[in-house]
């Protein structure tokens, strides 16, 4: 998957929170369809390596980590930190460490609470930084992380993550519920972004509106892609005084199948501290439901491969969504879309 990728490997992608990583067992994860495996070296600097031992393929992630390199559960090839197999048991004492034995090893960053590995390839340097998660150790702000195993691709996670339409059906009277309003929203794309922003001063969220607004001020949502794969959807109440803001990365496994790492930030004043509690059941029954409708879109994309989509203005965002995804996915080699802007009414 990586190789067919084009453009869209050439970025940082979340593989594990923070917390997932450690210095005695290993940790296996699939990225754009590389089998990785991540740990800690020695100075607790997270590692990730091709999941393949270079002998008979058994994966590391069932190893052991020990000063700093990682075992083979099979035959005990080790390797250091840097891919390279540093240890043959079976050569005995005298057997000296041969430079063609070499994992791929994977560029990493640990930022915002997690261990981003970067995808380009053998011989690509990251050009780029991974993505900010927004107030993550921002002072006055809670948060937490939620991961979801989604059984669909990114282009069409991104977009139901950004979807307003459909809130008021697959979440109703969990987050929205239809009022039959008339929404204005503005859509601008950029060369790697699409940002919307809706008009709706009198919308309200789920049972939260009590506690996220309870003076009923005007509320400013918007929401935000971010190339390839991020989405950051905010409302703010008042003058800036509580907001709640949701961001998620998506991490390809393959066609069908995407890990998101969701990051939860609130800023609720007096009610932050109550707000860990609620907070947490009521996201996840949320993101349930965009699980299950997920996967039932997603089961009809895998059956026909070949997408055939009809739209409305509400579907903007969308299309310039899917524009740059496949021109990154394309290799670059068609003509780039370029900025533009609309704006459209739809009803909700
Ligand atoms: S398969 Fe890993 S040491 Fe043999
Ligand atoms: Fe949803």
């Amino acid at each position: 998957m990586r190789h067919s990728s084009g453009l869209l490997k050439n970025y940082w992608y979340a593989a594990a929170l923070s917390n997932e990583v450690g210095g005695k067992k290993p940790t296996g994860r699939v990225v754009l369809g590389e089998m990785i495996v991540l740990y800690r070296d020695a100075e607790g600097r997270a590692t990730a390596l091709s999941d393949r031992c270079l002998h008979r393929n058994a994966l590391l992630s069932e190893g052991d980590v020990f000063g700093g390199c990682i075992g083979c559960p099979y035959h005990g090839w080790t390797y250091d930190s840097a891919g390279r197999c540093v240890n043959v048991p079976s050569e005995g004492p005298d057997g000296k460490p041969a430079t063609d034995r070499k994992l791929e090893s994977f560029p990493v960053r640990e930022q915002d609470g997690l261990i981003w590995v970067w995808m380009g390839g053998p011989g690509t340097k990251p050009d780029k930084d991974p993505f900010p998660m927004p107030y993550w150790d921002a002072p006055g702000w809670g948060r937490y992380y939620m991961k979801t195993r989604f059984q669909n691709g990114v282009t069409h996670l991104v977009e139901n993550f950004m979807d307003v339409p459909h809130t008021v059906f697959v979440h109703k009277g969990w987050f929205r519920s239809r009022t039959r309003k008339r929404v204005r929203c503005t859509v601008e794309r950029t060369d790697s972004s699409v940002l919307v922003t809706y008009d709706q001063p009198n919308d309200s969220i789920g049972f939260t509106n009590r506690i996220l607004n309870p003076k009923n001020e005007p509320m400013v949502h918007t929401d935000k892609f971010y190339m390839p794969n991020t989405t950051r959807v905010d409302y703010v109440f008042g003058e800036n005084t509580r907001a709640f803001v949701i961001t998620s990365t998506c991490t390809p496994m393959s066609a069908y199948e995407t890990e998101v790492y969701t990051l939860i930030s609130y800023k609720l004043g007096a009610f932050n501290a109550i707000a860990q509690f609620f907070l947490p059941p009521y996201t996840r029954k949320v993101i349930q439901q965009d699980v299950e409708i997920m996967e039932i879109q997603g089961r009809s994309l895998k059956h026909h491969k070949t997408p055939s989509f009809q739209s409305t203005p509400a579907d903007t965002l969308h299309l310039y969504i899917e524009s740059l995804r496949a021109y990154d996915e394309s290799g670059g080699g068609d003509e780039k879309p370029g900025p533009t802007v609309s704006e459209m009414d739809f009803w909700i």
